[in-house]
């Protein structure tokens, strides 16, 4: 079989980027929580914002195995750390200013954009780490398989409540715990076939 190569500046990039977003999921999580009222929110946040730290530590193993330095500055993790900046003072401009259902709301936003972008980071790894060889390839294959359907999770979830209570703000008849919690991590959410709550 023909080794498929690719480029390591850009792995190296990569891993360094994904420092930076599992850093600023860490200051997300942690500004989202003082938004988060509803119950099952909250409790789910605490347990990612906890998996944010943990993926943090995975990264760090990453680095040592790529002999690079888990804090070096590139120009994209400037790009990751200043869209972070922003949504952390969303979130506190919201708290500030807002009721406590719309910063909720804007809290889910915020969390939305970044795990979206902590789930392609891991995504994106798995491509390198299907073809990488040897030592470097054995740390990311385990890296890989230790994070990716946490943050399949993180996603998932958060799209849910991102819906459900944008939908609960129209008026409109509201899954809460969103259907996604329910299938995964047994949170008790209903099918959206099965509209539990009618708001208003
Ligand atoms: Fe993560
Ligand atoms: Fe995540």
């Amino acid at each position: 079989m023909n080794r498929v190569h690719y480029d390591s500046h850009q792995l190296d990039e990569l891993v360094l980027q994904m420092m930076e977003t599992e850093q600023v999921g860490e200051r997300v999580y942690r500004a989202a929580l003082a938004c988060a009222h509803h119950p099952a929110l909250k409790k789910e946040w605490q347990g990612y914002l906890r998996d944010s730290q943990a993926h943090q530590g995975v990264v760090r193993r990453m680095c040592d195995a790529l002999g690079l330095d888990p804090q070096a500055p590139t120009a994209a993790r400037a790009v990751v750390r200043q869209l972070g900046d922003a949504w952390v003072q969303a979130i506190e401009t919201a708290q500030r200013t807002s009721d406590p259902d719309t910063a909720q709301r804007v809290a889910c936003e915020c969390v939305l954009h970044a795990e979206t972008k902590d789930h392609a980071n891991w995504e994106l790894l798995g491509r390198v780490a299907r073809v990488a060889v040897g030592d470097v390839g054995q740390t990311l294959k385990a890296a890989h398989k230790a994070v990716e359907k946490n943050e399949e999770h993180h996603l998932q979830h958060i799209q849910g409540w991102h819906r459900e209570l944008a939908i609960q703000a129209l008026g409109l008849p509201a899954v809460l715990p969103p259907p996604e919690t329910g299938k995964k991590m047994g949170l008790g959410g209903a099918p959206r076939s099965e509209p539990q709550v009618a708001l208003h």
